[in-house]
């Protein structure tokens, strides 16, 4: 048995908005954000967008995708929607508080009877949890073969726009995959994962307002809406180990040379997070795949959204290994090797 990715797809919101467009309302420039972050453009969700649409989009794409059309092919998202047995969104951005979760508007606007649907809440690590959590779930049961996993976001909504520190480091954005159990009995697909936590660090990256710890409450005058707080430098610290971390596990559980690796896929919050782990681990510059420069940091959907760039640039063979490697609010990190 193995657990195969079928097919991706993947979600960005048009209106595209670049260091310089925004340094005419924030007091930053093009200059301050590339040489901190390697962020040169983010895509904004417009008014008529959510996370659970940009996430239907891309799970459409994949659908279609897995019956061999390019684009959205309604009728191919149907007949592949019935076979799904589950749907997994990974998001910190959610539609609602609480309920309904996205998977269950995605399942709804998919016509996916069948299936299953919950969300994961782990930070921008969501995407690499939700493909460990699909493998398990598709593993232990006999019953289901099919799982689109999802990472979505809206984050340019929870952005402190006053706050130049972070509003500037964040995209939406979403990217999907379908996940397939097969009879293949050579190692394939989702082989090994990584997942860890460490709450002592849950105030690095915090959504104060508005859950139950902390309600916004009848009649009071709300200065600020639920927005992402960050501690940059701690967060920093946190993902550089936890980058070199996870990928050296991976490579040493599976016995994997650096030579044997394709492409690494970090989360895309920071180029400079990404080359201070590539440096660290001798990692050639060609294998760590970058596309923060985009769409800045789209959190759990940066993982398949190049996943699925890599994918239709046709640069992914069978049988070439994949590392991803994420870390995020919680803190949490986590990684996954894939043979394509
Ligand atoms: N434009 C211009 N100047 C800015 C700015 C902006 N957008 N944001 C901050 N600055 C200024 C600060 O005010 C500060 O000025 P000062 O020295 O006069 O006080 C200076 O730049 C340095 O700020 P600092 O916050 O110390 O910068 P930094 O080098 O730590 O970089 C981050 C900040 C956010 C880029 C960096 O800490 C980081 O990437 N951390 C990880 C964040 C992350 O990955 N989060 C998501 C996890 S999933």
């Amino acid at each position: 048995m193995a657990i195969e990715i079928r097919a991706t797809g993947r979600a960005v919101p048009k209106n595209r908005v670049t260091n310089d467009e925004l340094a005419k309302k924030i007091d930053t420039s093009d200059e301050w954000i590339r040489s901190h972050t390697g962020i040169g453009a983010r895509h904004i969700a417009g008014e008529d967008q959510s996370t659970s649409s940009l996430a239907l989009e891309a799970a459409k794409q994949a659908l279609s995708a897995a019956a061999g059309k390019t684009g959205i092919d309604e009728d191919a998202v149907k007949e592949q929607a019935a076979t799904l047995d589950l749907i997994l969104i990974a998001t910190a951005t959610a539609d609602y508080y609480g309920c309904p979760s996205v998977a269950c508007l995605v399942q709804h606007g998919l016509g996916a009877v069948n299936a299953a649907a919950m969300d994961i809440s782990a930070g921008c690590t969501g995407f690499v949890y939700g493909l460990e959590t699909a493998s398990g779930l598709l593993g232990i049961s006999d019953s289901r073969k099919r799982a689109l996993v999802i990472g979505a976001e809206t984050l340019t909504r929870v952005a402190n726009w006053e706050d130049r520190g972070t509003c500037v480091l964040f995209g939406d954005g979403a990217g999907a995959v379908l996940l397939e159990k097969t009879g293949e009995t050579g190692k394939r697909g989702i082989v090994r994962s990584v997942l860890g936590a460490d709450g002592s660090g849950s105030e690095a990256l915090i959504m104060r307002r508005g859950g139950t710890k902390n309600p916004f409450k009848k009649g009071e005058t709300v200065e600020l809406p639920t927005v992402i707080e960050m501690d940059g430098r701690a967060v920093y610290n946190f993902a550089v180990k936890a980058v070199t971390g996870a990928i050296e596990f991976l490579m040493d559980r599976e016995g994997l040379a650096m030579d044997a690796i394709k492409y690494i896929i970090p989360h895309q919050a920071n180029a400079r997070i990404i080359h201070a782990a590539g440096k660290r681990l001798h990692i050639p510059e060609e294998k760590l795949y970058l596309n923060i420069e985009e769409y800045a940091n789209t959190s759990s959907a940066s993982i398949p959204i190049a996943l699925d760039e890599l994918n239709k640039a046709g640069k992914l063979q069978k049988g070439d290994i994949i590392l991803t490697v994420g870390f995020g609010g919680g803190l949490t990190y986590g990684g996954n090797v894939i043979i394509w």
